[in-house]
């Protein structure tokens, strides 16, 4: 019980000692991981960039490599379009109100993202800029 404890310890101790000199627990996540910087302005107000807020608010899933790029690609190649229809930017098929609605409410995979996680002016540029002037 003892030796159990104080080999704990060291492991613990280890552990840390390999985190302070770097290796293998030292590097971040990769480029591709890292959210895109917030885009600033009045989160509240429509004077944001809409490829700004969709770039930061849901861009670590839908930019290249993110996890909702990778199951809409998927998707997509099994429906027969190509892979780069994974990305939403690429879509030519979104209606505004689709976007706004999936958004709110989830789908499948991707979980509902709150008026904190982007705001109701936020997501209507969002969905504005996906949906390329579909209005439904
Ligand atoms: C946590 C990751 C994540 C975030 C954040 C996220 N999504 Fe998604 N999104 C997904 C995933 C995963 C799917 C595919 C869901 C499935 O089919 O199971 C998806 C699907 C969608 C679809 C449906 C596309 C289709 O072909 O039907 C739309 C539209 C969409 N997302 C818009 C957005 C918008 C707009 C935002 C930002 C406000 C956003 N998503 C943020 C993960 C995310």
């Amino acid at each position: 019980m003892r030796n159990g404890a104080i080999a704990l310890v060291v492991a613990v101790a280890g552990f840390g000692a390999a985190l302070a000199q770097g290796g293998p627990h030292d590097v971040g996540p990769p480029t591709y991981q890292m959210r895109a910087p917030e885009s600033g302005g009045d989160r509240l107000g429509a004077s944001q960039d809409a490829a700004a807020i969709f770039s930061h608010r849901c861009g670590y899933c839908h930019l290249p490599a993110g996890m909702g790029t990778n199951l809409l690609t998927k998707q997509q190649v099994l429906a027969g379009n190509p892979p780069a229809m994974g990305l939403l930017i690429n879509r030519n098929d979104l209606a505004a109100d689709y976007v706004i609605a999936v958004a709110r409410n989830g789908k499948g995979a991707m979980p509902p993202q709150t008026r904190v996680d982007i705001t109701d002016a936020e997501l209507k540029a969002v969905a504005a800029y996906l949906a390329k002037g579909k209005a439904r």
